[in-house]
């Protein structure tokens, strides 16, 4: 049997966290294998919002990084950077003559990003319809994405069955599969991790940046002594998502017993981190210091991605005779 294409890309927002590593990423890893995997960086996105202090090149180069670092491999699936394949931006065109303007002004997160003082633009007002030539350009037929990016898929499949209705079946219709139970995941300060909230754990830091980062997780000002409660406790909360069972058990008792303080809590969390990840944490490093073979990567990804790209523009262009 055919394997289903999965897609999704990842905006390159500037250090990864473990929101995103439990969210959308170790999501798009674990499709590596049983399906066709297709997963970009998705930095013409990112132009829409990205603050001036920021530089895309940098927060791009770090997103292709930790993926690899987390074991996305560039030989089971097709990694690529969205730029590295523009036959994107036609496509974009292209749809953008079958989306109806009240179809863009109903977007959710448009309206979010203008309530957020984002300015604004053509580019933001039309990220939708990128978004769909991402995902129509690929013949993708599942897009996992967290509940906020489910409207952009109905838009998209809205945009293709409009463009069928005018030049007849063209795209393959893509699924979205939206992950039900999404964990939230706590940032240091116990809302939900962000990094424009400031309250990140990165699991790539050097070890004195990541102690740093756990050390300054909120907890209350209950005394060593005294009994604690986990589940109110951010540190506990954390360290649930990265534990065992049995590691679980152990810290629970310790907070319940008293005579434990939130500094070797915190201290048990930092171990923990940087035992569960070594391995990824060894790889980061290591392609941080081997851009060579990482050019390598995207270049293969780029070219496997351009084969499936050119060939349904051809069938697209075709369509509305180019
Ligand atoms: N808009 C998505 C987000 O912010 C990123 C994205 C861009 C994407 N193109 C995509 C996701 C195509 C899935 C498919 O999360």
């Amino acid at each position: 049997m055919k394997k289903q294409r999965v897609l999704s890309g990842i905006q390159p927002s500037g250090q990864l966290h473990l929101g995103n590593y439990f969210g959308m990423m170790s999501r798009m890893i674990q499709y590596q294998g049983n399906n066709d995997l297709f997963c970009f960086i998705a930095n013409y996105h990112a132009l829409t919002t990205i603050p001036e202090k920021d530089n895309l090149s940098k927060n791009t180069f770090e997103a292709v990084c930790d993926f690899l670092a987390l074991g996305l491999d560039p030989e089971k699936s097709t990694f690529w950077i969205q730029s590295d394949v523009p036959q994107v931006t036609e496509l974009t065109w292209l749809l953008s003559n079958v989306t109806p303007m009240g179809l863009l002004d109903r977007a959710t997160s448009y309206k979010d990003k203008i309530a957020r003082g984002i300015s604004a633009n053509l580019g933001l007002f039309s990220y939708p319809v990128l978004m769909a030539a991402d995902i129509l350009l690929y013949d993708a037929h599942i897009v996992p994405v967290g509940k906020d990016q489910l409207q952009h898929i109905e838009m998209t499949r809205d945009v293709a069955a409009r463009f069928h209705s005018k030049m007849g079946e063209t795209f393959v219709m893509p699924e979205a599969k939206v992950q039900e139970n999404t964990m939230l995941i706590p940032g240091t300060d116990g809302v939900k991790m962000s990094k424009s909230k400031n309250n990140i754990i990165n699991i790539f830091l050097d070890d004195k940046k990541l102690r740093k980062q756990i050390m300054g997780i909120q907890t209350d000002s209950i005394s060593m002594e005294e009994s604690k409660s986990p589940d109110a406790c951010n540190v506990f909360n954390l360290y649930k998502l990265v534990a065992s069972e049995g590691q679980i058990k152990v810290m629970r008792a310790n907070y319940e017993g008293g005579n434990y303080g939130y500094g070797h809590a915190k201290q048990a969390l930092y171990e923990l981190i940087i035992n569960k990840f070594s391995k990824e944490r060894g790889r980061y490093n290591y392609f941080m210091k081997n851009l060579d073979e990482v050019d390598k990567a995207l270049a293969v990804g780029a070219k496997k991605a351009t084969a499936v790209a050119n060939e349904v523009l051809r069938r697209v262009r075709k369509k509305l005779g180019y």
